[in-house]
């Protein structure tokens, strides 16, 4: 059976992180705000600058990245859980388990005592990996995306007792 590790992205990484991003809107457009037409005309210098601001890590599993999560911080005491992705071959492996650890660990690191994120309403899955690491339901709601239907909510996460 194979080993999945989780490691950070650096700036020197952008066209990994390039291309697992890509993938990630091309696969689950549904899932995220963003979308791939916009991202797929960035250029370089500003793949490096949003992995200076956005902590990013990867999945790896036989030497290929299967997996991405971000974490930034939004506030002095609150850190914003974005871009959550798991390849479609790797799923239900507790990949995405690990990644979202692996955000939570480096909010705790860096002084963060609540995590949040957006979940697309119906993405049922997704809501269960979150709570099972301890995410809640805030009550509040958004639209995707600006004139679109398709809404999503907010789930957060206090550490400690
Ligand atoms: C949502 C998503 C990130 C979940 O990733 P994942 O790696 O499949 O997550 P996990 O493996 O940790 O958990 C998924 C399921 O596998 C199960 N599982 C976890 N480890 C397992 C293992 N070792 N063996 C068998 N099943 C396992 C979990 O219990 C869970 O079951 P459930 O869906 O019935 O609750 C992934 O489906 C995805 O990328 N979707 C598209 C993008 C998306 O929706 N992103 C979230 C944006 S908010």
């Amino acid at each position: 059976m194979s080993t999945i590790t989780t490691r950070p992205l650096g700036p020197e990484d952008w066209r990994l992180y390039r291309t697992v991003r890509l993938t990630a809107l091309a696969d689950a457009p549904e899932a995220f705000g963003a979308t791939w037409a916009d991202e797929s005309t960035f250029p370089e210098e500003k793949w490096k600058d949003r992995l200076g601001r956005r902590n990013s890590f990867v999945a790896v599993r036989d030497g290929e990245a299967c997996g991405l999560v971000g974490v930034v911080p939004l506030d002095s005491r609150v850190a914003g859980l974005v871009s959550m992705w798991v390849a479609p071959g790797a799923r239900s492996q507790g990949v995405g388990g690990l990644l979202v650890a692996r955000a939570l660990e480096w909010a705790a690191d860096n002084g963060f005592p609540e995590v949040r994120l957006w979940v697309s309403e119906g993405n049922d899955r997704a809501e269960r990996l979150y709570s099972r690491q301890g995410f809640r339901r805030t009550g509040e709601v958004q639209l995707i995306r600006d004139g679109e239907d398709a809404e999503e909510f907010a789930m957060s996460r206090h550490a400690g007792p």
